[in-house]
């Protein structure tokens, strides 16, 4: 266990686990919670014995989205010298993978700290949405971009302009959320997935995440340029001379990411 002040940090069976920890104030995100977030994320991306990372919110909520107190004196100059966002943006430098596990409210930055994640199980109880809009503001870590792309102009401006929260079964239905499950074995279905990506070739998830991470952006032809460079690039690992002698040995692979 750390000694972090907003969040709870440990390692468990080759899963990096993050745990946001203000649950008085629904894990409201201030910005050394963010520092503190982006902070773990990258020593478990350093830790080698870590290949999966899988972040839930403790209490009973995800996130309620950034901290309104923290946030209400701001101005446009004190928000500029703050660059709050490059620390945001870090966690898309982060090459494994990033499980959220989500119960209750994930609104506003929460909501985007999920957008954030590679894979999000949510439990049948979750809420999800941008309330910012009943504050006289707007997502700014990424959600209108991450929503409209998700389920394009017209629901997503549906659901920004109202400031509605979805159920969970709706976020999944608009492919936001990769599995629904009850709340009573959230965490364990999620601790599940991830102890199956322990399993994997390190070096096959990381170059899988880039590469779809890149088709949501490139062209089909970029995408399959970038594609193909990572498949040769994983020709040059132990891990692929590793994975298919397995196979003609007839055996299980030992993989070390190497
Ligand atoms: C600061 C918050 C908070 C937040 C909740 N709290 N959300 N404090 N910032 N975002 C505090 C409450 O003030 C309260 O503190 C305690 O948490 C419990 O919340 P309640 O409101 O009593 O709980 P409940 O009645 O169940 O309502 C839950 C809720 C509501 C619907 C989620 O708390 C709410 O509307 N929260 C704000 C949601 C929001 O607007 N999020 C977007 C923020 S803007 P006390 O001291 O009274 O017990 C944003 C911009 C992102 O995220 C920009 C990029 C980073």
């Amino acid at each position: 266990m750390s000694n972090h002040k907003f969040i709870r940090v440990w390692e468990e069976n080759g899963i990096g686990r993050i745990e946001l920890n203000r649950t008085k104030v629904l894990n409201a995100i201030n910005r050394p919670m963010v520092t503190e977030i982006i902070t773990a994320l990258e020593q478990f991306d350093r830790d080698h014995d870590v290949s999966a990372i899988v972040i839930n919110g403790g209490g009973r909520a995800f996130a309620a989205g950034a901290d309104i107190d923290e946030m209400a004196g701001d101005t446009p100059v004190s928000l500029e010298l703050l660059n709050q966002f490059a620390e945001w943006d870090r966690i898309q430098g982060i090459k494994k993978p990033i499980i959220a596990a989500v119960h209750g409210f994930a609104l506003g930055g929460g909501f985007e700290l999920v957008l954030s994640c590679d894979v999000v199980f949510a439990a049948e109880d979750a809420k999800f949405g941008f309330p910012e809009v009943k504050l006289g503001v707007m997502p700014g870590a990424g959600g209108t971009v991450k929503l409209t792309k998700a389920m394009g102009k017209a629901k997503a401006l549906e659901w920004l302009w109202t400031g509605d929260s979805m159920d969970a079964a709706v976020a999944e239905r608009h492919g936001l959320i990769t599995r629904l499950v009850a709340p009573e074995v959230l965490l364990e279905e999620a601790l599940a997935f991830a102890a199956r990506l322990v399993q994997q070739a390190p070096l096959s998830l990381r170059l899988i995440k880039d590469t779809v991470n890149k088709a949501i952006d490139y062209s089909v032809y970029e995408g399959m340029q970038a594609e193909r460079k990572n498949f040769y690039l994983l020709f040059a690992s132990r891990d692929q001379k590793e994975g298919m002698k397995a196979f003609i040995e007839k055996r299980p692979p030992e993989f070390r990411g190497e």
